[in-house]
Parts: C-alpha cells; sequence; structure tokens
C-alpha cells in the first residue's frame, strides 16, 4: 500500500518536527500537520524562520526546504483528515489534574476526541498512527470508537513512538537509532505497518525499523523513558552521597561509564530532571501498574520520582541554608529556565519548582533564559497555585540580559545548561553581585576552580 497523503493532528514539539523529517524525506508525500490552536498554525507559516513556535537547531532548515512543496500546516482539521491515508495522532497527553488518577493517569481526552473526530469525518479506509505517548492498550480503546462511531470504514491502528529528545530532535529523527512500529498481527495489520516502514525507509535502514505487537510497542516508550529517568535518578542519588563523603560524582560517573555494561549517557548528575516525558510516563506506569494490583512494581518505579523531587528541593534549600538560612528580601539570579539547554521548551523544568520553593522563603527572583518567554515563566508558576499570580509577578522579574539579572544579586543558581553561560564575563559579573557572591551550579557547568579564583563562593552538585 502506497501513502500519498498524510495528516498529523497536533502541530507541537513532537508533531511539527516529525513531520517535517518525514515530509522533507519524503518530497512525493503530501504531509499536512493541523492543530485547533490558530496561532500555533500561524507561527509555523511564518516567513521568518526563526518565528517558528519550536525551537529546536535545524527545524529551520527543514521546514524551509518543505514547507509549501510537500509539507503544510493547517486549521482545516477535517478536510486534512477527510483526503489523507494515514493520520498521526500527536496531540499532548497530559497527567490528570482532576477525578480518578488525579495527578497520575494520563489525561486522554485530547486523544479522544481526535478518534471521534477521525471517526466522524472519515469516508474511506485509513491508517491511524498513535504518535502521542499513551498507556499500553490504548490503541485498544482508540479502535472502539473508531469502529461505533465510524461510517463504515475499516481502519488500522499503529503504534509508533516518539524517541527524539527536544533540543537534538532533528539529528534523533535523521539518524535514529530505531523506530519502533506496533500493529494488528494479522494480513491487513501487516499491510498497514509496512505502509509506515517504507516512510521510514526512505532515509533509514530497514534494520533500524523495529516492528512488534501494538502493546509491546506502547509499553517499550515508557519503559524506554523510565530507564533513562532512572538512570538520572541513580546518579543523582550518588551526587548526594559525594557531596557528604568528599567523592566527585563526575569521577564516579566517568568510572561508571567506561563499563562497557553501564555506558556513559545519562550519567550527568542535575538538579534534577525535566521535560513533559519523563515524570508523566513513569506516572502511568505507575498507575497502570497499581490498577492492575502490581503494587510493588508501582512502587520500585515511583521511587525514581521521588528521588527527583528530592534533588529539586534538596538544591533549593541548599540556596537557604548557604545563604545563612535565610533569603528573605534578598536576590537570587537564574540562569535558565528550559528543562534544558537548546529548547525553548520548560514543561516540568526543574527552575519552576526551585523558584517556587524559594519564593516561599521569600526571595526576589530574577530570570535570563535565553529562549523562554516571559509569559511561559509566569504561566509554570501560576500553574502551581501556591500563591496568587500578584505574588508570583512581585518575587519573580525577568530580564533580557545576564549581566542585568546577576548585578546586585547575593547569588546565582544554574539552572539550565546553556552554552552561552559559560562565555560570560564571570568577573564582571562578580564584581556587580553583592558579597560574599555564592555560586549555586545546579548543572556542574563552570569551572570549579576559575570560579573560586575569582572569589565566589562556588557549590556544585555532586563534589564537596
Ligand atoms: C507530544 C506527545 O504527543 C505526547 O504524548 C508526548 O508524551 C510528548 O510529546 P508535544 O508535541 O510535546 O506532545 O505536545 P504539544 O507541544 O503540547 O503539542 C500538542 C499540540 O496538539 C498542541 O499544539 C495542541 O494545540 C494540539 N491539539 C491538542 C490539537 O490540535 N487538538 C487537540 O484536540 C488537542
Ligand atoms: C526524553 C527522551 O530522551 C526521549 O527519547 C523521549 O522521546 C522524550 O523524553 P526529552 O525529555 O526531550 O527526551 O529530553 P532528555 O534529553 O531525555 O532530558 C530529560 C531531562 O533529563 C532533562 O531535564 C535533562 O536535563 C535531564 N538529564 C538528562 C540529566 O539531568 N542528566 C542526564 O545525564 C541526562
Amino acid at each position: 500500500m502506497k501513502i500519498n497523503k498524510i495528516c498529523c493532528i497536533g502541530a507541537g514539539y513532537v508533531g511539527g518536527p516529525t513531520m517535517a523529517v518525514i515530509a522533507d524525506k519524503n518530497p512525493d508525500i503530501k504531509v499536512t500537520v493541523v492543530d485547533l490552536n490558530h496561532q500555533r498554525i500561524e507561527d509555523w507559516n511564518d516567513e521568518d524562520l526563526t518565528k517558528l513556535p519550536v525551537f529546536e537547531p535545524g527545524l529551520d532548515e527543514v521546514v524551509g526546504r518543505a514547507r509549501g512543496k510537500n509539507l503544510f500546516f493547517s486549521t482545516e482539521v477535517e478536510q486534512a483528515i477527510d483526503e489523507a491515508e494515514m493520520i498521526f495522532i500527536s496531540v499532548n497527553t497530559p497527567t490528570k489534574t482532576y477525578g480518578k488518577g488525579k495527578d497520575m493517569a494520563a489525561d486522554l481526552k485530547y486523544v479522544e476526541l481526535c478518534a471521534r473526530q477521525i471517526a466522524r469525518v472519515a469516508t474511506n479506509d485509513k491508517i491511524v498512527v498513535e504518535k502521542s505517548t499513551l498507556p499500553v492498550r490504548t490503541a485498544e480503546a482508540i479502535k472502539t470508537i473508531l469502529y461505533n462511531t465510524g461510517n463504515d470504514v475499516n481502519f488500522q491502528i499503529l503504534s509508533n513512538p516518539e524517541f527524539l529528545a527536544e533540543g537534538t530532535a532533528i539529528t534523533d529523527l535523521e539518524n535514529a537509532d530505531r523506530v519502533l512500529i506496533g500493529g494488528e498481527q494479522t494480513k491487513k495489520g501487516q499491510e498497514a505497518i509496512n505502509a509506515l516502514v517504507n516512510i521510514y525507509a526512505a532515509w533509514l535502514p530497514k534494520d533500524r525499523i523495529l516492528t512488534t505487537n501494538v502493546w509491546s510497542s506502547e509499553l517499550s516508550k515508557l519503559t524506554a523513558n523510565a530507564f533513562l529517568a532512572q538512570r538520572v535518578s541513580s546518579i543523582n542519588a550518588i551526587s548526594e552521597l559525594c557531596e557528604a563523603t568528599g567523592a566527585n560524582v563526575n569521577e564516579v560517573s566517568k568510572a561508571i561509564g567506561m563499563d562497557s555494561r553501564i555506558g556513559p549517557k545519562f550519567l550527568q548528575a542535575s538538579v534534577g530532571f525535566g521535560g513533559s516525558c519523563f515524570q508523566k510516563d513513569i506516572l502511568n506506569l505507575v498507575y497502570i501498574s497499581k490498577s492492575l494490583g502490581l503494587d510493588s512494581v508501582a512502587d520500585y518505579w515511583e521511587q525514581v520520582i521521588i528521588m527527583n523531587d528530592h534533588q529539586k528541593n534538596r538544591f533549593a534549600e541548599k540556596i537557604v541554608s548557604t545563604l545563612f538560612n535565610t533569603v528573605s528580601g534578598k536576590k537570587i539570579a537564574f540562569l535558565g529556565w528550559a528543562f534544558k539547554k537548546d529548547t525553548n521548551d520548560t514543561r516540568e523544568s526543574a527552575a519552576i519548582y526551585v523558584a517556587d520553593k524559594l519564593i516561599d522563603e521569600q526571595a526576589n527572583i530574577s530570570v535570563y533564559d535565553p529562549k523562554v518567554k516571559k509569559k511561559q515563566m509566569y504561566s509554570d508558576l501560576d500553574y502551581l497555585k501556591t500563591r496568587s499570580s500578584e505574588k508570583n509577578h512581585e518575587h519573580l522579574k525577568v530580564a533580557n540580559d545576564p549581566y542585568e539579572v546577576c548585578k546586585g544579586a547575593h547569588a546565582v543558581a544554574i539552572l539550565t545548561e546553556w552554552d552561552e553561560f559559560l562565555e560570560l564575563d564571570w568577573e564582571k559579573i562578580y564584581q556587580s553581585m553583592n558579597k560574599p557572591a555564592f555560586v549555586f551550579d545546579g548543572r556542574m557547568l563552570l569551572n570549579a576552580k576559575t570560579m573560586k579564583d575569582i572569589g565566589y563562593k562556588y557549590y556544585v552538585i555532586g563534589s564537596e
């Protein structure tokens, strides 16, 4: 089966870059990305490629090559669904904030809405691809909706989880370790799987395209993220032990990472992992396990989150205790707000939680991040509902200039490992700060000796 037209519902961090690469590599397929959010679509269509709604190194070039040729961004959802033979669902699946499974289960309402819309609009056979990360067995639910409200149309559901990491999305897509495609183990299911395999085979060797049953595919996504997050929590647990014993977590990481059975990646201690996936996917795993009565399994994975919360808290507490047990009325400069470098995404970023804790202690925070908008920072803090929006505005200020942010501060906290922070004139910053001038490096970014030589009281995660 040859696919000529693809539709993707959801023009977010996953849908946008993924479809841009698919279109770029398959010039004979028309790819239309749709979204309910008009502003988002307008931004994707902006003439000025620096204004795309998602910041990702290399994305502007890919979009520049394909947009208007075979890549389109549109709000005409129904038309795009109708004409496509293959429809990706790439809408967000946040953690539920209400009702049963609150703070743990995935909220599938957007996915369900998409399924209902597809069912309503479709007049010919479709392959529906789950791109959103979903709890195991969601494909089954989608199938039930499609078959019971549809127009006698034949649907095949595939699971095709995304493994791209933000900040490296384009290289991750262009040079994926593997692509995973789960489908029904029937003749029709196999045809659908092959149709999607061929799209990826346009640029990836076939042996990197793995096919499985639907549930293995869904569960593999959750498991991959749980394992990655677990490594970060494991090394973060060791970072606290290092601080207490005089060991150095970088040395420990290097030493264990050289064991080829362990490997060097995802062993960087930090102020805590963030991002839209790790926490949400583990919570999902925990929720599913609990629902199945597998309490020990649930507790095991939940510990990864508990450790991560501890790491964020510990960083905030370290700032307070070091600044003579009070930050009330003191200016604390934050360098970085994004959950990691090279992205403007802030979902679950450690910076939000550290700021929230420090504002509880009445600190005045001043933030600089090269890519995150001011509005986003306030909305992140307000989302926690710890205090009124006015209070958040009172205690958190944002500036476009790192020197301005650090001026007169009692302490600088590094929350995101942006490369440009390495290039700052740290001598000049030192001169402009209150003394003693403290730096709390949550990303092990700077050189300890250089900082101490300048005169800073320098604290870094994972060493004395
Ligand atoms: C994705 C996945 O879908 C999610 O499951 C995964 O775990 C993380 O990555 P992401 O692309 O990061 O989500 O989400 P987001 O950037 O919020 O994009 C989702 C888009 O879908 C938004 O632009 C939203 O407007 C759109 N949307 C949502 C619709 O078009 N229709 C809806 O019904 C709901
Ligand atoms: C993750 C997965 O890597 C990706 O495969 C999946 O599709 C989506 O979720 P992402 O959340 O974009 O990607 O970023 P990732 O690079 O995994 O980083 C997540 C968090 O862990 C960041 O806050 C990062 O700073 C932190 N991290 C990562 C560490 O603290 N130490 C490390 O060694 C690695």
